[in-house]
């Protein structure tokens, strides 16, 4: 994939509603971005496809939506207000601060660079002569640890509210629930709880388009198994498959584009014992897209039964003496990094057979933002109400999304559809009121393939038929 293509797609994304730059009237924000109408149909979607895999379709799974405020106590417990750093790096030149682990991705690779350790940073940066991306000078203070959330202040009186975190990961919600959800929902072990939420960390280096951003979506499973019953390599595994799966099967993106990765013994997490993520193709190298899955052990839990006072076992109902703190199997997704690897994978340039070059975007059918559009041939009023009734018709007997496009010549609305991935366009015209036999026979339309560019005429009373989901 050409490095300029990123270039294209922020520019398609943003010409064709799906991504805005965030405060843009203002000049920005940096690092921030807006999803426009088709940018969150498409992310919602992505998120219904894995509320649809993960949770209503097991039934070892249930859901949750906890907040994004919690108690501090919550982050000291889980480890994240000492152990959720990164290595932060000066330019002494031009004062710009980047983290130190990724200026040296490029030259010694994704994985040797995430194991250096805090004070290995600084001399590898002056070894390999990385000079600063702002000023070109290769002047480096020494890395210092830099703790990535963002803290607040809760209350009304200024002063004498107390520090609170934005959540940096929407895990901790999931665990300080256990307790809740044991005790309503009637579950045994193993099961999962799902969330789906937004997250902040104060990245030192953000970008990328919607890569690395400080507000971002999470989709996450905490799955709790009790280790003497089950091994945990077993559900390592199985959840390796189930993510990759997701991604491949239910998202449609392709395989040679994406890669495992294990992360070595020095890059784990403080909380895991092993992880292995799912790695994109980005236009500028392989890229975490997901935590396929990581191990946290009974880490999380353990820690929040010291730190709050409460019991957070399990009992076996079969075995009441049996009573456990259950270790958890965790995969993670990010929404946005997902919605995006989506589009970069989707984007498509083509040439036609008269010479000319068409964009379009191949999205799966089931998270295409439209799924089909009206497109009257002429403006003429009686046209353009048959063709209203025609949406009516759709949008009242089915769930699909429907644009209706009347502006421009038909070849032009066709390459609008083309860039917003519409997969199906429907035709009406003066054959579809009767009134020309040689467009096609009363109350049939043309019905356009996106990726075939076949078109077919077809009954409106077989079009609902021919438009379901798969
Ligand atoms: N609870 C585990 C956890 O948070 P992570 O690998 O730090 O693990 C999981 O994050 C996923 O969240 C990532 O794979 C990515 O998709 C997404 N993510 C993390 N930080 C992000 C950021 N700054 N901007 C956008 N997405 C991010």
């Amino acid at each position: 994939m050409p490095a300029s293509t990123l270039d294209q797609l922020v520019s398609l994304c943003k010409r064709r509603g799906f991504i805005f730059p965030g405060s843009d009237i203002y000049g920005g924000l940096a690092n921030t971005w807006d999803y426009g109408p088709l940018g969150v149909e498409l992310k919602n979607r992505v998120k219904k496809e894995w509320w649809k895999t993960f949770v209503h379709k097991r039934p070892d799974m249930v859901g949750l939506d906890a907040s994004i405020l919690m108690n501090p106590r919550v982050w000291e417990a889980s480890g994240h207000v000492s152990n959720f750093n990164d290595p932060l790096v000066d330019c002494k030149n031009c004062k710009e601060r980047f983290r130190g682990d990724k200026l040296l991705e490029e030259k010694l690779g994704v994985e040797a660079a995430a194991v250096l350790k805090l004070d290995q940073v600084q001399p590898m940066l002056v070894a390999e002569k990385i000079p600063c991306p702002a000023c070109g000078k290769v002047a480096w203070t020494e890395a210092k640890k830099f703790n990535l959330m963002f803290k607040t202040q809760q209350g009304v009186i200024e002063g004498e509210g107390s520090d609170i975190y934005l959540r940096p990961e929407t895990a901790q919600g999931i665990f300080v629930n256990f307790k809740n959800i044991l005790d309503t929902m009637r579950l045994r072990l193993p099961f999962g709880v799902a969330q789906i939420g937004k997250a902040f960390r104060n990245e030192i280096t953000p970008g990328n388009f919607t890569f690395r951003t400080r507000e971002f979506e999470q989709m996450e499973i905490e799955y709790f198994f009790d280790p003497e019953k089950q091994k945990w390599e077993d559900i390592f595994a199985t959840w390796k498959k189930d993510s990759w799966n997701f991604i491949v099967e239910t998202l449609g993106v392709a395989k040679k584009n994406l890669r495992l990765r294990d992360h070595e013994k020095d890059e784990l997490s403080h909380y895991s014992k092993g992880t292995t993520d799912i790695e994109y193709k980005f236009p500028w190298g392989w890229g975490e897209l997901c935590a396929a899955a990581a191990y946290r052990t009974d880490f999380d839990l353990t820690q929040h039964e010291k730190f709050s006072g409460q019991e957070l076992k399990y009992t076996d109902p079969d075995q009441p003496d049996h009573k456990i703190i259950p270790h958890v199997m965790e995969p993670s997704f990010g929404s946005d990094r997902i919605t995006l690897a989506v589009l970069l994978d989707t984007y498509t340039e083509e040439t036609l057979a008269n010479g000319e070059t068409r964009i379009v975007m191949k999205f799966d059918p089931k998270i295409a933002p439209v799924d089909c559009a009206i497109l009257p041939l002429s403006k003429k009023e009686h046209l353009i109400a048959k063709a209203q009734d025609l949406y009516k018709k759709i949008t009242q007997e089915t769930d699909l999304v429907v644009d209706f496009d009347v502006t421009g010549s038909i070849g032009k609305r066709y390459r609008r559809q083309d860039e917003i991935g519409t997969p199906k366009c429907i035709t009406v015209d003066f054959g579809t009121l009767g009134e020309d036999e040689k467009q096609g026979e009363k109350d049939t339309v043309t019905i356009r393939d996106r990726d075939t560019l076949k078109q077919e005429r077809l009954p409106i009373s077989e079009l609902i038929r021919r438009l379901a989901k798969p």
